[in-house]
């Protein structure tokens, strides 16, 4: 936790970028029909996705292990005249509130440690309904040295598939210096 915190306290923060994930913006409006429900978005930092989840229509949760995330995420969101609920929380070791009908990944993936990539997906599984589907951007560069911390197609195949069918997947519009590195996987959960 100290380590996000004192990022915040800095204001050292590269992946704020004033807006959501633009490929999350072109989703929302390419599939104006999704059944809306409840939509979490871990490692929500100052909540510009939650607020696009939001402004769709959905019920949306944001959450951070940073307290000061939260505290910017709560008063951007008032006001920007949205409702949307932000609560300081570690995704890997606390209880879901509830279990939601989306989960939204964003730039979680990549800024955790590498070894901490099991307890990311069996948190996953936790905090996502049986039936629940599983959004993400995924960032697809080599690095080693994060966060961010690298990945590749085949990684992701072989941690998510086990669990989820792949919906669709694209190379989404970004943010203008991550063209081309970002993977966008709209995943159903399966049966265990
Ligand atoms: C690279 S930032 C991305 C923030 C946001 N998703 C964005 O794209 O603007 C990673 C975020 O994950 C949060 N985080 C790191 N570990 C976490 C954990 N175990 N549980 C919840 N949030 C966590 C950090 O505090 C930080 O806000």
């Amino acid at each position: 936790m100290e380590y996000w915190e004192t990022r915040y306290q800095a204001q050292d923060m590269p992946w704020e970028k004033g807006e959501p994930s633009p490929g999350l913006v072109d989703f929302l409006a390419a599939h104006p029909g999704l059944s809306r429900g409840a939509v979490c978005v871990p490692g929500c930092g100052t909540g510009h996705d939650v607020r696009a989840w939001a402004r769709a229509g959905f019920q949306a949760f944001g959450y951070d292990i940073a307290p000061s995330a939260i505290r910017l995420a709560t008063e951007r969101t008032a006001a920007a005249g949205l409702t949307a609920q932000f609560q300081i929380s570690d995704f890997f070791r606390d209880s879901p509130p509830l279990r939601f009908d989306w989960l939204f990944e964003h730039t979680l993936f990549c800024a955790i440690q590498p070894a901490e990539r099991d307890d990311y997906v069996r948190a996953l599984l936790r905090w996502l309904k049986p039936d629940g589907q599983y959004l993400a951007v995924n960032y697809l560069i080599p690095d080693k040295d994060g966060p961010p911390f690298g990945t590749t197609r085949e990684e992701l195949w072989r941690r998510f598939s086990p669990h989820f069918e792949l919906l669709e997947e694209w190379v989404p519009r970004s943010y203008p210096n991550r063209t081309g590195l970002e993977l966008m996987l709209w995943w159903q959960r399966q049966p265990d």
